[in-house]
């Protein structure tokens, strides 16, 4: 059974170290803060019992327990008061040597038997547990921001991290109130390595020229069920954030290919466009905040077009193309847009390879969710007078259309296949468990399904289809299938199997 832990010490009573005090003392531990800062810790506790106060006033948290919550928060003016606790939690300025050096303090204060863990979410634990005497004690907590609100929390186990304290730190971080999962201490952990894909393939998708920001957004929100796009989500959390992290974890992994971010994110952060805080990123904010987007939707002022030749048989397409209005026809005549649904192949190359005249041929993306919107995709010297008419036939049957220029893959392919092979690179890698990744990726970074699953979503073959076709067709790496993937895939398994 692991152990329990009755008293924690916080070090660092910033933004990180005063949520963890506050999610302790709910979850009755008694929690003491320290801060090198004069005057931080007290003025952090002032701040949690303010939080806990008006959490009661919004009816979310009993009285009662407000003040038994409280009743267990101490403020230490010297390291030397810890030294009766269970567990320190570190959350100090992120840097190694001072960490190291807190760490290596921490072994002469505290019991022999107590647990130190480290919120970092960039270093090694192993290289901040480098100098101490019992490392099988140190491991990682990795809270997110704002930690009342996020549930998950990352258990980070190093090399010499004893499974006794991994049991430990995961019931402490129950009791907390959160949702642990277990972690291999490795660059980024597991969400922010995993969230890597979803907004560089994304800058990547802009820097060739195929989508502006605002299309890419809609796509992934309306199509995927994402809730924020690739690009609102870097304005959000700042692109002098996303950035580094980019690169951070980029060099973590030697610089594979699949990792690696476009020169359009450094560009930015080095104009100084960070996002909503600068009030201008990939999109523009008013005073009062509010994004000043252009529409992502295609617009027609064309006579609708409803006559159009299927390339190939094609049931799903026909389908959908009756459903909208259109007369479809199997017969190329010559003038009439030839319609054809890709995966992973851009339309270049199917035209060349299947000899149809690239002026008249679109491209529609049947992945993904189509009730509220379409992805038609053109290859160089389309006749944009066919692809207006065509938009215009899809706007009256109530389909908004993302109009991109030639991709293999389109947007929502390209996106969904990448966020999924690093979910299964992960598993491959050990970062987490499969489960535990979707879990993790659900959780903290609200995906509306875990990777893993989203792999299963559009079958492990599928996926493998479009990223063998990106990588053949683009010449990168940068779509070089997972081994856990392809293997699911041929074996006809989930992505979820365990090894
Ligand atoms: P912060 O700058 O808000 O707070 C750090 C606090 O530590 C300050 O009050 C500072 O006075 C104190 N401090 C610095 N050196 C100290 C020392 N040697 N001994 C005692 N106190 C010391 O930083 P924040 O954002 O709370 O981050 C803390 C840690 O949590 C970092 O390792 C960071 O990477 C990690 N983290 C931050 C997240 C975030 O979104 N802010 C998310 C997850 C982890």
């Amino acid at each position: 059974m692991a152990r329990s832990i009755g008293s924690v010490a916080v070090i660092g009573a910033g933004a990180m170290g005063r949520g963890i005090a506050q999610v302790g003392i709910q979850g009755g531990m008694q929690v003491w803060l320290f801060d090198a800062a004069p005057g931080a810790a007290a003025k952090a506790a002032e701040a949690i019992a303010a939080q806990l106060d008006s959490l009661v006033a919004k009816g979310r948290l009993p009285a009662d327990e407000a003040a038994a919550a409280k009743a267990q928060l101490r403020v230490a003016d010297a390291l030397e008061q810890i030294k009766e606790v269970d567990l320190v939690v570190e959350a100090i300025i992120e840097n190694l040597e001072v960490k190291q050096q807190l760490f290596t303090q921490l072994e002469t204060i505290v019991r022999p038997d107590c647990l130190l863990a480290s919120n970092t979410s960039s270093l090694r634990i192993a290289a901040i547990a480098r100098s101490c005497q019992y490392r099988e004690r140190v491991g990682g907590l990795h809270f997110f921001n704002p930690v009342p609100l996020m549930k998950l929390v990352e258990v980070i186990r190093a090399p010499a991290t004893s499974d006794e304290t991994v049991a430990a730190l995961v019931k402490v971080g129950e009791r907390m109130g959160r949702s642990p999962v277990v972690v291999q201490d490795s660059p980024g952990f597991l969400v922010n390595l995993g969230g890597r894909c979803f907004t560089q393939e994304g800058l990547r998708i802009v820097s060739e020229g195929v989508a502006a920001p605002s299309q890419v957004d809609a796509v992934m929100r309306d199509c995927w069920g994402f809730r924020m796009g690739p690009f609102e989500l870097m304005d959000l959390t700042g692109i002098d954030v996303n950035f580094p992290v980019s690169q951070i974890i980029s060099a973590g992994y030697f610089h594979d290919r699949r990792l690696a971010t476009a020169p359009l994110h450094q560009a930015m952060a080095e104009s100084g466009q960070l996002g909503r805080k600068t009030k201008r990123g990939f999109y523009a904010y008013d005073d009062a905040g509010r994004m000043l987007a252009p529409s992502p939707d295609a617009a027609s002022e064309s006579a609708p077009i409803e006559k159009v030749a299927l390339a190939e048989d094609d049931d799903a397409l026909a389908e959908l193309l009756r459903e909208l209005g259109f007369s479809v026809s199997n017969f190329d005549d010559g003038q009439s847009p030839i319609l054809c649904a890709l995966l992973g192949e851009d339309v270049s190359g199917y035209a060349a390879r299947r000899g149809f005249d690239h002026r008249r041929l679109f491209a529609l993306d049947l992945t993904g969710r189509l009730d509220k919107r379409l992805t038609l995709m053109q290859a160089p010297g389309a006749v944009n007078a066919l692809r207006d008419g065509l938009v215009a036939q899809f706007n009256k049957a109530g389909r908004k259309v993302t109009a991109i220029r030639d991709s293999a893959g389109f947007i929502g392919q390209r996106v969904a296949a990448m966020v999924a092979n690093l979910g299964c690179e992960m598993a491959q890698i050990r970062v987490a468990g499969p489960a535990d990744i979707d879990k993790a990726m659900t959780l903290g970074l609200n995906y509306p399904l875990g990777p893993l699953a989203l792999a299963d979503h559009l079958g492990p073959q599928t996926v493998l289809n479009i990223l063998t076709q990106l990588q053949a067709i683009t010449g990168d790496d940068r779509y070089r299938p997972s081994l856990w993937l392809r293997r699911r895939a041929l074996l006809g398994l989930s992505a979820l199997t365990e090894d």
